[in-house]
């Protein structure tokens, strides 16, 4: 068994309780089999890079758990653009020590080899939920997550799932995944954590220049305004191109603004209570999505 012990950052966690990494599916399991039965284990799965919006996930995942395990993969299954995938920020010691310093009980980080070990053959289909927004423009996006996740949920066995709404396409995905598939776990949406400017945190910002930064708020600024169009109107056309003023005049390039039934993801219905309005688009070549739920 390889346990590694990352005393770099001990200083930092000023704390005696050390995070323990594993690299090896089968290390990892002995593990949590020796020392896990009868706890509830929380479990949020990332692709690294961490910021505040991660840390979210593992600081809810604290409070309802006993142990907490958070993942890093970057899994190549899921890109379906190979330079947004060479150019996926990679910060690993940076983020073993975010970890440590909010006290996440185990890592898990493996290699795209030991995750793959053979090439899939199995292929998800979500039907309608993939064929829309993130489905349509990433093809076969969803089904590298679902692949990647249900390798994950049976190597930790988790009581409970964290993800973010800041991905509530991926969320709709997920919760199908674990219900079709009876995944003995129940899953958590934590809302969206956001920069003072409004935009929503992303490993994918750190490729932003200060410049693009601060043009990248004009996409919560548009969706918020969107949403106050979508109240007093409930008219679709008029709620989309408000955003997409917003956003165009901070120079993005809008690949998508739906408004969506939050269960369905498709098209919302003028009488929905409740509404998704969904944004993608470019930026200094960096790829932005958010989404903002309407009560109406
Ligand atoms: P990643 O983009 O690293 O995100 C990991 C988790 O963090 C996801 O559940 C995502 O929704 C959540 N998250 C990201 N930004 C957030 C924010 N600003 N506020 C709250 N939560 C946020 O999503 C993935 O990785 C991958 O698809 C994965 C599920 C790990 C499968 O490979």
């Amino acid at each position: 068994m390889k346990i590694k012990y990352n005393f770099d950052v001990l200083p930092f966690s000023c704390s005696l309780q050390l995070m323990l990494v594993f690299d090896k599916i089968a290390a990892f399991k002995d593990h949590l089999n020796q020392y896990s039965k009868g706890s509830i284990i929380g479990f949020v799965p990332t692709m690294g890079a961490l910021h505040e919006g991660h840390l979210h996930l593992v600081s809810e995942a604290k409070k309802s758990c006993n142990i907490v395990v958070v993942s890093i993969f970057v899994n190549p299954l899921q890109f379906n653009n190979s330079s947004d995938f060479d150019k996926y920020p990679i910060t690993i010691e940076k983020d073993k020590a975010l970890l440590e310093e909010i006290k996440c009980d185990l890592l898990f980080i493996p290699n795209a080899t030991e995750i793959y070990s053979q090439k899939t053959r199995l292929k998800f289909d979500f039907g309608t939920l993939e064929q829309v927004m993130e489905g349509k423009f990433r093809p076969g996006h969803f089904n590298g997550v679902a692949i990647v996740l249900s390798k994950l949920f049976h190597i930790v066995s988790p009581t409970i799932v964290y993800f973010g709404q800041k991905d509530f396409q991926q969320c709709a995905v997920v919760k199908t995944l674990i219900e079709d598939l009876s995944f003995n776990m129940k899953m958590i949406t934590v809302p969206t954590v956001r920069e003072a400017s409004g935009l929503a945190m992303s490993s994918r910002n750190q490729r932003l220049s200060q410049e693009g930064l601060s043009k990248a708020s004009s996409i919560f600024a548009g969706l918020s305004q969107g949403m106050q169009v979508l109240k007093e109107t409930r008219n679709k056309t008029k709620t989309k191109e408000q955003i997409q003023k917003i956003v165009e005049a901070a120079c993005i390039e809008v690949e998508y603004i739906e408004i969506a039934d939050p269960k369905t993801l498709l098209p919302a219905d003028t009488d929905l209570r409740q509404m998704v309005i969904c944004f993608a688009g470019f930026l200094e070549g960096v790829r932005l999505i958010d989404n903002i739920v309407v009560d109406l």
